[in-house]
């Protein structure tokens, strides 16, 4: 295996500084594994994960003896359900009920989504994994602290310079700078209004990593439209040392990712992706399907996250059976054309090809 690497992930036991971006619903341990065994780092998303399905998988992840591997959370607020607004989502979904057939009663109750809490931390702290990651900020101080205990790095999302400079005053080991392209959900979490988000102060990676590395001492792994070697060497020109790549790894061998969901990725739809919180109340960037185009990308009537969710659960079911993609999240970032029907190994070595860090940091 070729080398290409610098302190940063030296200090991980990496090979090449590729993060395979952690993709709740799209992967699992089998592709974390894959990058881990081609000299990345591999991700564990454990966001629609029950406590369960996360101890199976980190399992998994303790028997392929990996250098290091990543278990990633959201660590967002559980909300409790506003009723009048449960009830004004149900209504702009009900001609979609009508339309396939299902019945009210058929909504599934609760959050599809969980964040990081002590159950989930007695589990992983069996394991100890290198690295632990954040999505939406950070954890309180009692389970920051008992991550800590374990000696994993922790590391978060920052969508702005702002939200590093906060991240860094916490202590986290490593910044994720998630630019505007990236696919999925934002990481943002300073002045946020969930039913008002306001993108025109997010940054793209262009702008958002020179800025971030400027900012901060700690590492800063670059996020957000990168799909090949030459996009990880620009990344890296720019001060971030490592990246982190999602969307690419989304037809990989490995993943997960649902047929009506890849099917999307290699039509031409996949040239137009939009912000959008209609699938869990949180933007995330998906490419445009018909849910979007007629209730709008961003809807204000949409219920707090994650409790979106679950109104568009049976929609989404009972298209996808009919082959259709109209209520699913189609996350994809801007850049598609990393995607490839490859294993996540392969696809890692290629991302790393030809790698020169001249001074490594
Ligand atoms: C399908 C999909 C699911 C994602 N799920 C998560 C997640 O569970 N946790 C997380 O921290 N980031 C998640 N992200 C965001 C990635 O961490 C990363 O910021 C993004 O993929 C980078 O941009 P790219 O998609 O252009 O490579 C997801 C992205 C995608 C495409």
């Amino acid at each position: 295996m070729s080398s290409i690497t610098n302190d940063f992930c030296q200090a991980l036991g990496l090979a090449l500084p590729i993060v395979q971006a952690p993709m709740a619903g799209s992967q699992a341990s089998a592709m974390a594994i894959a990058v881990g065994g081609a000299g990345g780092l591999g991700s564990l998303p454990t966001a629609t994960l029950s406590l369960d399905a996360l101890e199976r998988e980190l399992e998994a992840l303790r028997q392929a003896h990996l250098p290091a591997y990543n278990v990633n959370f959201f660590v967002h607020q559980q909300p409790t359900a506003d009723l009048r607004r449960e009830a004004i989502w149900q209504k702009l979904l009900a001609p979609y009920y009508a339309e396939l057939d299902i019945a009210a009663h058929d909504v599934a109750a609760g959050p599809a989504r969980a964040p990081f809490s002590h159950a989930a931390a007695d589990i992983v702290e069996r394991y100890q994994p290198r690295v632990i990651s954040f999505h939406f900020g950070l954890p309180d101080d009692a389970l920051m602290a008992r991550v800590r205990s374990w000696g994993s790095q922790i590391w978060s999302s920052a969508t702005t310079v702002e939200e590093a400079r906060w991240l860094e005053a916490k202590g986290v080991d490593a910044i994720i700078a998630q630019g505007l392209e990236a696919g999925g959900h934002r990481g943002v979490f300073l002045g946020f209004d969930g039913d008002r988000p306001d993108f025109s102060q997010q940054l793209t990676s262009m702008a958002l990593i020179p800025q971030i590395v400027a900012a901060v001492r700690v590492p800063v792994i670059a996020a957000g439209g990168i799909a090949n070697a030459q996009g990880v060497r620009a990344a890296l020109a720019l001060g971030a040392r490592a990246v982190q790549v999602g969307t690419a790894y989304l037809l990989c061998d490995e993943a997960t990712t649902s047929a009506v969901h890849r099917a999307a990725l290699v039509s031409p739809e996949a040239s137009r992706t939009a912000l959008t919180n209609l699938f869990t109340g949180r933007p995330a960037r998906g490419i445009v399907n018909r849910l979007m185009r007629e209730l709008g990308a961003i809807n204000s009537a949409v219920p707090t996250f994650p409790l979106a969710a679950g109104a568009l659960a049976p929609l989404k079911a009972k298209a996808e059976a009919q082959g259709k993609g109209d209520f699913s999240a189609l996350w994809a970032g801007q850049n598609v054309s990393g995607c490839q029907t490859i294993s996540a190994a392969l696809l890692t070595r290629q991302l790393g090809a030809a790698l020169s860090l001249t001074s490594p940091r």
